[in-house]
């Protein structure tokens, strides 16, 4: 079967279609967060959204693999959420969500694209599939940090770490203001598990 004709090829355009709304979803939230001073949530929010752009730039070449002269044009019907309003803490918990709805769909394109054997495509879909699953426990658990009021309170001591001038404090709560160079609470580095580093 040629690319071009496939379910495949369809479902290249559909999550590359998916992984742009997604990106900007998230920069919508990212804003949100920087605009009421979270600048290290932001941060983070970008670095993921960096990465959905990522995803959709591999999937796109992917598309670009079809033995046409020029792709002018693909009916998508991506079945795009459009939850995200204005709360903080409901996007992060929404982004959660979306990721593993996402996840689920790339599953199902994994499969026919097996199916369709087209096992590159099927090992990229499998690839993201895996990182919007990791992507989801991030959100979820910054959603639990930040509702919660735990974002820079902890029962044990932690480092506390400003990324504006580096100065670094071991206590249970992070400062108000950076004793050295007085950037906000909102800029000190937020405490994720081992295994959600970005
Ligand atoms: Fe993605
Ligand atoms: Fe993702």
């Amino acid at each position: 079967m040629k690319l071009k004709d496939s379910e495949t090829f369809k479902n290249l355009a559909i999550a590359y279609t998916s992984e742009c709304a997604a990106r900007t979803r998230y920069e919508f939230c990212e804003y949100g967060f920087r605009y009421n001073g979270y600048e290290a949530i932001a941060t983070l929010i970008d670095k993921i959204a960096y990465q959905e752009f990522n995803h959709a730039r591999v999937l796109y070449a992917k598309l670009q693999d079809a033995e046409m002269p020029q792709i002018d044009n693909v009916d998508v019907c991506a079945g795009l959420p459009f939850k995200e309003k204005w709360d903080l803490a409901t996007n992060l918990k929404l982004l959660s969500q979306d990721e593993l709805d996402e996840a689920k769909v790339y599953e199902k394109f994994e499969k026919v694209a097996r199916e369709e054997g087209f096992d590159e495509i099927a090992d990229i879909f499998k690839m993201i599939h895996d990182v919007e699953v990791r992507h989801a426990n991030i959100f979820k658990e910054l959603y639990s940090q930040f509702h919660s009021n735990k974002l820079y309170k902890k029962a044990k001591q932690v480092y506390w770490v400003c990324p504006s001038c580096g100065y670094v404090s071991y206590s249970k709560e992070a400062w108000d203001k950076c004793p050295l160079c007085e950037a906000k609470q909102g800029y000190c580095e937020v405490q994720l598990p081992d295994d959600m580093l970005l």
